[in-house]
């Protein structure tokens, strides 16, 4: 976990000599490769695309800094590398208007990027509103000024304050936070179930701030695995087949992990074939787990997974998340209010009022067999 620490300083984007583009117009986007298959995009047109180019509205230089680029180049990310890159410099927001106001330009600047930018998003396009290049061999998530707000008429409700933070691919995360600090809306922005107001927030490269619905679905059944509280099993499914149900959503089928594998990593074997209201509260709550891992996901997000399990059961469904953490190297990300579940994670992150109050590091996570209980 490196709290910002490897992002860049705030350099100037240079950009290349511009014109205006009609709206109908595409810009020139010249894609070389290099030697070592390294995709550049350079961009020679500044487009503003006629997308009102107030100040509510954002100028789209799809421009390159080119040092940047080589400084990354060198920097051996591999995956980064390998995938398009966008840099867009945001329109500063009119500072005369209300901060409801401002959130509305906001809003409808994000709305214009994504009809822009969502399709690219989605087949693997980094596009970035800072000067930051997430890290996608090394980070599963990286978000920088995120934001989230409600508003009603003129009152806006900020949830969260402005988030920055980077975490590591195949860690084990906890989220730690009273209620109603804003641990769930920032479980549900970093993985796709909610949209931040402001802010980028990028998931295994993808800006999701930028991503419609519909490719956020998409983006959800490929890549992420979810828990809730309460298990959602299908009452009139087995086991087997709610775990099925997981496997079908796969993108790819190749990709799955083995049905009868999951069972006996989760000790269900003797289960499969019972339905819901046969099995006890933990034994659903673990086929709910074997459901999101079926599809195998990069990362597996679980609100509150043992909330409505008693001490053995909740025990027994941590030591499963653990268990798949290593074995298939999966990143989990657990929201809890119990401090001690937090012992058994690599990272913990502590949310207060709307902001990361402390980030820490476990060198030596607990085993969930030892850990208290009240
Ligand atoms: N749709 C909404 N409209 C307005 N406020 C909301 C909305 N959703 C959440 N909030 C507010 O955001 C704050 C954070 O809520 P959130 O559910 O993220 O907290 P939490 O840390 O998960 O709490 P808990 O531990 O109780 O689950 C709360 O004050 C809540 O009232
Ligand atoms: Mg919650």
């Amino acid at each position: 976990m490196d709290k910002k620490s490897d992002k860049p300083k705030s350099t100037k984007v240079q950009t290349n000599k511009s014109r205006t583009l009609e709206k109908t117009e595409k810009p020139k986007v010249a894609v070389k490769k290099n030697s070592s298959s390294i995709v550049k995009k350079e961009i020679e047109t500044k487009v503003d695309a006629k997308i009102e180019l107030t100040t509510e509205s954002v100028s789209n230089n799809k421009t390159i800094n080119k040092e940047k680029l080589d400084s990354h180049i060198n920097d051996n990310n591999t995956e980064t590398n390998k995938r398009e890159f966008i840099q867009i410099d945001l329109a500063p927001l009119e500072k005369k208007e209300s901060r409801v106001k401002q959130l509305k330009q906001i809003d409808k600047r994000q709305k214009q990027l994504t009809s822009k930018y969502s399709k690219e998003i989605l087949e693997g396009t980094i596009v970035t509103t800072t000067n930051y290049k997430p890290k996608v061999d090394k980070h599963v998530i990286e978000l920088n000024g995120v934001r989230k707000s409600y508003i009603t008429g003129d009152l806006e409700t900020p949830v969260l304050k402005g988030i920055d933070i980077i975490l590591d691919k195949g860690d084990f995360i906890v989220i730690l936070g009273p209620s109603g600090s804003g641990k769930t809306t920032f479980l549900n922005i970093i993985s796709g179930l909610d949209k931040a107001s402001e802010g980028d927030v990028f998931v295994l490269g993808s800006n999701l701030s930028l991503l419609k619905d519909s490719h956020l679905t998409k983006f959800r059944r490929n890549n992420v695995g979810f828990i809730f509280q309460q298990y959602n099993l299908l009452t009139n499914l087995t086991a087997k087949e709610n775990a099925e149900v997981g496997e079908n959503l796969s993108r790819d089928k190749t990709k799955g992990l083995s049905i009868t594998d999951i069972f006996e990593t989760i000790g269900m074997t003797e289960q499969m074939n019972k339905y819901p209201h046969q099995m006890s509260g933990g034994q659903q709550q673990r086929v709910s787990i074997a459901r999101a891992l079926a599809k195998n996901p990069d990362i597996l997000f679980a609100d509150e997974p043992t909330g409505a399990l008693d001490e053995e059961m909740g025990r027994k469904v941590l030591e499963i998340l653990v268990k798949v953490n290593k074995k298939y190297k999966t990143t989990v990300i657990v929201v809890t209010h119990n401090p001690n579940i937090a012992k058994i994670a690599n990272t913990i992150i502590h949310i207060k009022n709307g902001l990361i109050d402390e980030v820490i590091k476990n060198t030596k996570p607990a085993d969930p067999k030892t850990i208290d209980w009240s």
